[in-house]
């Protein structure tokens, strides 16, 4: 009866592991050698269980040769405890007797001193290998050997255009982009749009006068999802973004040309501020400018002088938290004057507590971070000081 219960153990073993064969279907792609350890793992315990399994059921069979079977089993088993058969207990126990409480002098056992031993030689193995040789990556390594894995990954992505949409579009300018953006354009718009940008169908496209907004972000747009209710299809099932990209900024290079027959300008004059303000428009967090004494900020070439002496006021008050390429206890700061208002950074810097209370992006970080950020008590000027060095410190290489 009691090996029937071992008998549902092994089952429920051997059952498990079906649930880990994705192991196995994982050598099919880059066989590396975790993989093929991992599954050498697996087969081996499989192979024990299956084993074992055999045994039990022997034994159930014929005792006297189940005996013979799982003998070695029953001395391996007592070598690694140790433990005193009770029959002979008498021979340990000791002489004390707390109100029928009685002790025996059990003996280690040696599994558990081999477990001991063990940690030491493993830690010793670690030390070495982590911190004296250095061959093994540590934590940190491996975190950032990772995140730039990613990074290139990204770039890969970026450079074949597959990331590429209205957000993060860009105006292109080398030659051969805007000549493919040409061929682009004779073949597929320039029987709406005329050869020479004109407008037939559609809108002239060689004036300052945009229906759906200019520059290349709104051009990108329209070119991706169409005006379809106006007849301008959408063209991002058979134009990849990367043409997109070269047919918009080649449309932009027609401004200002003066075609055969130019259609009357349509829609709104497009002007370079109202290109800034799309920009802010789409990353709404350059907008917000926070809460706090600082309401307005007026940012000039940037100061070399006021820049070094903000450089030395971080490393002294924000350094212990904050590195400028990786997430410590506050996070990266490399290009936050990209990605936040200057208003923003000073009140952070100057009222955190306040920040995280009223202001929702603040508040998110430190959700985030968990950990507040601690006001360093500095001055306007000495803030403004770490703002001017931070400007220094883009993602710009
Ligand atoms: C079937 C005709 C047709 C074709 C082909 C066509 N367009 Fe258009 N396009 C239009 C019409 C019509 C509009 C005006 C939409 C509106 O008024 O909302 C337009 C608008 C536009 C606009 C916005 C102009 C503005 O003032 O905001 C751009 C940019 C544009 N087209 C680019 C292209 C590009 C690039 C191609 C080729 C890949 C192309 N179009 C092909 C008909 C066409
Ligand atoms: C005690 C650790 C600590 C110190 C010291 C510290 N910070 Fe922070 N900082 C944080 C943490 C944590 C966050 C994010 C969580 C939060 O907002 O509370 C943060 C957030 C920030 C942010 C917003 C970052 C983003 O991604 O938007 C800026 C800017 C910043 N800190 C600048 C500074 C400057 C400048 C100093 C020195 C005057 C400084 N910090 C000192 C811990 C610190």
């Amino acid at each position: 009866m009691k090996s029937n219960k071992l008998l549902n153990i092994l089952f429920s073993i051997l059952f498990l592991f079906s649930f880990t064969s994705p192991l196995f279907a994982e050598t099919g792609e880059g066989t590396n050698m975790e993989t093929v350890l991992k599954v050498m793992v697996a087969i081996t315990a499989f192979t024990i269980a299956f084993l074992m399994w055999l045994v039990l059921v022997y034994a159930e069979k014929n005792d006297a040769q189940g005996e013979l079977l799982l003998g070695p089993f029953k001395s391996v088993f007592k070598w690694i405890t140790k433990s005193t058969p009770i029959s002979q207990e008498h021979e340990i126990l000791m002489d004390h007797d707390y109100d029928g409480i009685k002790e025996l002098d059990n003996k280690i056992p040696p599994w558990f001193n081999f477990l001991f031993y063990g940690t030491i030689l493993f830690s010793i193995i670690y030390l070495v290998n982590y911190h004296v040789i250095g061959s093994g990556n540590i934590q940190e390594e491996e975190y950032l050997a990772e995140m730039q894995a990613a990074k290139e990954q990204q770039q890969l992505l970026a450079r074949s255009g597959a990331l590429l949409d209205e957000e993060s579009v860009t105006r292109v300018s080398d030659p051969s982009a805007l000549s493919n953006g040409e061929t682009i354009y004779l073949k597929h718009c320039a029987a709406c749009h005329a050869a020479d940008g004109g407008g037939l169908v559609g809108p002239n496209l060689t004036d300052e006068y945009w229906v759906h907004g200019g520059g290349i972000k709104n051009v990108f747009k329209v070119i991706k999802y169409g005006v379809p209710q106006k007849g301008m299809i959408s063209w991002q099932s058979q134009l990849s973004p990367t043409e997109m990209q070269e047919v918009g900024s080649y449309i932009l290079t027609m401004e200002g040309t003066t075609p055969a027959a130019p259609k009357d300008p349509e829609g709104e004059l497009w002007t370079a501020s109202d290109e800034e303000a799309d920009g802010a428009a789409v990353n709404p967090a350059m907008k917000d400018k926070g809460v706090g004494p600082i309401t307005e900020v007026t940012l000039g070439e940037i100061d070399p002088q006021i820049a070094a002496k903000g450089k030395d006021i971080f490393e002294l008050k924000c350094s212990a938290c904050h590195k400028m390429d990786k997430r410590f206890i506050g996070p990266a700061l490399r290009g936050i004057t990209e990605r936040r208002s200057p208003e923003w950074i000073m009140n952070m810097i100057l009222v955190p507590d306040r920040m995280v209370q009223e202001n929702k992006a603040a508040r998110e970080l430190l959700m985030e971070y968990i950990s507040p950020m601690a006001n360093q008590n500095l001055s306007q000027e000495e803030t403004r000081a770490i703002l001017e060095y931070f400007r220094t410190e883009t993602n710009q290489e």
